[in-house]
């Protein structure tokens, strides 16, 4: 691999040992993957960052590189946290604030953005064809498909060494040869608000290489985080060209094959819970976006409280907590629970539920996978009604 001089002295630690160590690890995956040059990047997202993923190992590893002087190069953002970061939430265990607590305090420390949140397009939104280091899978098929930049599907390590070090390597999604999508996907009905996480567990289970998706009528931006999302997590997709939406010239169409889904294919990701189920309704994987949680605070205004027995747990960015008082000040009169900086999926619960009820594909995977929990998939609308009493 061609290294600049700069990179060659970086690499012998003449801008310190946290950037020499970082640079390594992108030097040595970029080598096994055929990457013929380092690139730099204009953001870095880091994942991984939850003390119940990472443990004491990564808690130490990140404390030892902000002692070491390990800063960021470029604008950085971190994923979401393992504890609800108002310390209101009923619902998330804080048990491990204080470890989660010198983890974010290392990662503030080497300049890092203190979002702690899987949508950082909404803090910094990328450009047409710009380089970035993304962790986080919803949010590199976003930026790929729906922004049109350049970013590999990094795991939390790689995001962090790029974040230090503001290079990435050249290959994979970075080129265009590689951003080719070979198979047409026709949605065949027009999907609603609670189809969209539907049809990207669907995509993710059963096409591999990258699709060309054609919907019958534009496809709303909060239904495609959807959709995005809980492809990426049933499948190993991170870019999804949506026919229309994707900027021209960021990918190439090569597709001979051609598959339609149909409604009835999605039914084995449904579920009707029964009436005397006590239900967790779930909305906010990914974080709620700004107008998502503005349009719930007024859906949900018109209903008295939740129905006792019944929980309503909505995760969103820390930064809401200070610029969006009233339409939480709404929910939580009305009982809804709210987490910040955080989701279930990457901390743990309180309370015992029959069934959780979400609109996210995503979502329904993980919190079946690695919470043994009974998910079923609704609509925002559909969930209200369930949970809350008029
Ligand atoms: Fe975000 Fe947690 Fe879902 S990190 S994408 S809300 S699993």
């Amino acid at each position: 691999m061609y290294l600049t001089k700069r990179q060659e002295k970086i690499l012998m630690g003449e801008e310190g040992p946290a950037k020499a160590r970082a640079l390594e690890i992108i030097v040595r995956v970029g080598e096994s993957l055929g990457a013929d040059k380092l690139i730099r990047i204009r953001h870095a997202h880091v994942s991984g960052i939850s003390y119940l993923n990472i443990g004491e190992p990564g808690l130490k590893l990140l404390e030892e590189l902000a002692d070491t002087g390990g800063r960021a190069e470029v604008y950085t953002t971190v994923n979401p946290s393992c504890i609800d970061l108002s310390g209101e939430s009923l619902i998330i265990d804080n048990s491990v604030a204080d470890k989660q607590l010198r983890i974010n305090k290392a990662l503030e420390k080497m300049g890092f953005h203190p979002t702690y949140t899987c949508i950082p397009y909404l803090y910094r939104p990328p450009s047409i064809n710009e380089a970035l280091a993304w962790g986080e899978s919803n949010a590199v098929v976003m930026a790929n498909s729906y922004y049109g930049a350049r970013t590999n599907r990094e795991g939390g390590p790689l995001a962090l060494a790029a974040a230090l070090t503001g290079y990435t390597y050249h290959a994979g999604l970075q080129l265009i040869e590689n951003r080719t999508a070979s198979v047409r996907v026709r949605v065949g009905f027009e999907p609603g608000e609670g189809d969209y996480g539907l049809i990207g567990l669907w995509l993710g289970e059963n096409i591999e290489d990258i699709p060309i998706l054609e919907f019958p009528k534009p496809p709303s931006y909060y239904g495609l985080k959807l959709l995005f999302a809980a492809s990426a997590a049933t499948g190993s997709h991170g870019l999804i060209v949506v026919e229309n939406v994707t900027p021209r010239n960021t990918y190439r169409v090569e597709a001979e094959d051609r598959v339609t889904i149909e409604k009835s294919m999605l039914e084995k990701y449904q579920y009707k819970p029964g009436r005397d189920e006590s239900i967790l309704g779930y909305l906010g994987c990914p974080h709620l976006h700004p107008g998502e949680l503005y349009q719930l605070a007024g859906m949900i205004e018109s209903y008295e409280r939740v129905r006792s027995g019944n929980a309503l747990l909505l995760s969103i960015p820390l930064d809401y907590y200070y610029t969006m008082t009233s339409e939480i000040a709404i929910l939580r009169r009305r009982g809804v629970d709210t987490a910040f900086g955080t989701c279930p999926i990457v901390s743990r619960l309180r309370g015992e539920y029959d069934v959780v009820l979400t609109n996210s594909g995503k979502a329904w995977f993980y919190l079946q996978k690695l919470h043994g929990f009974k998910v079923a998939i609704a609509s925002p609308r559909e969930i209200v009604r369930a949970i809350m009493e008029k």
